[in-house]
């Protein structure tokens, strides 16, 4: 069965500030048959490639790449929000709208030569993505692909991760 995941994002004008549209996966994630069809696409992604990890930032990065990884049966590593993770760690910063944000990764999160999926909820400026790319590299992980539902089309993301394999499922 195929379904429209456009018919599952919520769009809220003017969040988190006036023109901007806002598009929220949460009634994707509140129906189990559409978070199932998307996970299961990524799913057919990822096996094309040989995943042996997959690596999504805080927070909506987990929501895409757990079931993932759970259906994968291969790990899934958190790159998350500068200051959560205990031990450890390589950081990478990226522009927020007004100064920069910092991700960090664990340093034993990914062994040299492994093949990383890196998945998040939506694409838009690239910034998130390419920051936790270039850790999952520094560890000396091979990306082999990224994956988003969304892409916003209009902020050129995919531009700044060019060098990259992209599957979004959706565009806006
Ligand atoms: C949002 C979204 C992506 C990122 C996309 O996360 O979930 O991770 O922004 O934007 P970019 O392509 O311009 O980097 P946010 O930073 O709001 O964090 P959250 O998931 O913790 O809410
Ligand atoms: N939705 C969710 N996250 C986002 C968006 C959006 O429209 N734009 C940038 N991050």
């Amino acid at each position: 069965m195929e379904i429209d995941l456009h018919d599952y994002i919520a769009s809220i004008p003017d969040y988190p500030e006036k023109g901007v549209i806002f598009r929220d996966i949460s009634p994707l994630m509140a129906d189990g048959d559409a978070y199932k069809y998307a996970t299961d696409k990524i799913v057919d992604y990822a096996k094309d490639r040989n995943v042996d990890m997959i690596v999504g930032p805080e927070a909506r990065g987990f929501i895409v790449g757990c079931p993932v990884a759970y259906k994968l049966g291969v790990g899934f590593a958190p790159a998350r929000k500068k200051g959560k993770l205990p031990r450890e760690t390589v950081s990478a910063s990226y522009d927020l709208e007004y100064g920069t944000a910092v991700l960090q990764l664990q340093r034993d999160a990914i062994k040299p030569g492994q093949r990383v999926l890196v998945t998040d909820d939506l694409l838009a400026t690239g910034g998130t993505i390419d920051a936790t790319i270039r850790m999952v590299e520094e560890l000396g992980g091979i990306v082999v692909g990224t994956a988003f539902i969304i892409e916003l089309k209009d902020l050129h993301g995919r531009e700044k991760i060019k060098d990259y394999d992209i599957l979004t499922l959706i565009e806006y």
